[in-house]
């Protein structure tokens, strides 16, 4: 296992106005130190500065959905990774499934953003996981090898600097999550290819599972071995579901 506590991570995708964001920061910040797991929350950009003011002082840690990987310049709409840590992120979602498959990210795509990330200070989340068509097709561990080899930077990547989170295109906000030992193939599969490519180094990187956690399911998911923490979207927009599932994580 990576680190003695799960990290239990919200990504809100894109919910919530300042004023509710806001509330469920100060809400999730209230339940104060839970010594089984770090809190982190990903909050739209717009809202990113006043969730994390509103989280300061507590333990809950913040990030951002997504990254540009240029430092600065002619990107109408983006924001870059200097941006993102100057509103008050320690982390950033790089390579997620909606953003991979909704608006064709390529994984040297997400590489780069990668690169951006840590120069800026930002511990990168980067998101893989298969297709339903792919895992119909048996090629499961294969797309989760070719993802990592392609959206890791060669250098700067280890446990302080890059979580990987394993989320099943298919799991993500359909209720359907893939069985307790599906999950320890793909983990295990994740932690053995990184161990080829960084040694050691691998030991120390958290591998997150996200798709349908949820109370009701989330502490069989973190007791699987390599399940470092979750990635929740759903279950993360209300205090209470969240907090539950950090609950789980003991
Ligand atoms: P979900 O989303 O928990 O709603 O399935 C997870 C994610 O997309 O990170």
């Amino acid at each position: 296992m990576a680190a003695s506590k799960k990290l239990i991570a919200g990504n809100w995708k894109m919910n919530m106005l300042a004023a509710d964001g806001i509330a469920l920061a100060r809400a999730i910040a209230a339940q104060g130190d839970i010594p089984t797991c770090d809190l982190l929350v990903c909050p739209p950009a717009t809202i990113l500065r006043a969730v994390a003011e509103a989280a300061g002082g507590s333990s809950v840690a913040v990030g951002g959905q997504d990254c540009h990987e240029a430092e600065s310049g002619a990107f109408t709409g983006d924001v870059s990774a200097a941006m993102v840590r100057d509103a008050g992120a320690s982390h950033v979602i790089l390579g997620h499934s909606e953003r991979r498959h909704g608006l064709g990210e390529s994984d040297a795509r997400v590489c780069a953003k990668a690169v951006a990330a840590h120069a800026a200070g930002l511990t990168a989340i980067v998101c893989i996981g298969e297709t339903e068509a792919e895992r119909d097709a048996g090629k499961t561990l294969d797309v989760l090898s070719g993802q990592l080899a392609g959206s890791l930077p060669d250098a700067g990547v280890d446990g302080a600097t890059t979580v990987i989170a394993y989320e099943p295109v298919w799991a993500i906000g359909t209720g359907r999550t893939p069985t307790l030992d599906e999950v320890a193939v793909a983990h295990g599969h994740i932690r053995a290819t990184l161990a080829v490519a960084m040694g050691d180094t691998a030991a120390d990187i958290g591998l997150l599972y996200g798709g349908s956690m949820k109370p009701g399911n989330a502490a069989d998911l973190l007791a699987v071995p390599d399940v470092d923490g979750g990635l929740i979207g759903g279950a993360s927009l209300d205090a209470e579901s969240f907090l539950a599932i950090a609950a789980a994580a003991g």
